[in-house]
């Protein structure tokens, strides 16, 4: 009986140290994609963004965010600004009415840069 008890829990025991293995693989392989993602994604630079901005911005929404053209959002009033960075990415890299996309020719992370300068502008 004794016998029998022992051969049933090694089987039992080792089942359970598979299952934990197991376990810590599927949680560290959840894990480390999670940060290797967000360690690509480097902080927003605004001083990048500032240069950007005035290449491709300051045409329509003026030099520091003051814009002269009617219907255009002035951020120096800080106009859509209390809008979340990611809905101000979605409306830069896809456009918004006659406001072209720039998808393709900036990258996130630029735009991202661009929006970190917009909310630097007093
Ligand atoms: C051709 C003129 C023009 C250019 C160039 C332009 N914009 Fe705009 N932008 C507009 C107009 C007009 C709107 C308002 C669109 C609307 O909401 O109807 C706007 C809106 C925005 C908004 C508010 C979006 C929202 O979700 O409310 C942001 C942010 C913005 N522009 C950033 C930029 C950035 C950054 C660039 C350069 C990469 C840029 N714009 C280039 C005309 C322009």
């Amino acid at each position: 009986m004794t016998r029998f008890g022992l051969n049933f829990m090694i089987p039992v025991k080792f089942l359970f140290i598979q299952h934990i293995k197991r376990h810590t693989v599927l949680v560290l392989g959840g894990l480390l994609p999670l940060m290797g993602w967000s360690g690509m994604v480097h902080a927003a630079d605004p001083g990048n963004g500032g240069k950007i901005y005035a290449t491709h911005c300051s045409s329509c929404h003026g030099e520091d965010g003051a814009s002269t053209m009617p219907g255009t959002p002035d951020f120096s009033r800080r106009e859509r600004l209390f809008k979340p960075d990611m809905a101000l990415l979605v409306s830069i890299r896809d456009g918004i009415s006659v406001m072209p996309a720039y998808k393709g020719l900036l990258t996130d992370q630029e735009i991202l840069d661009i929006v970190a300068y917009l909310r630097t502008i007093r």
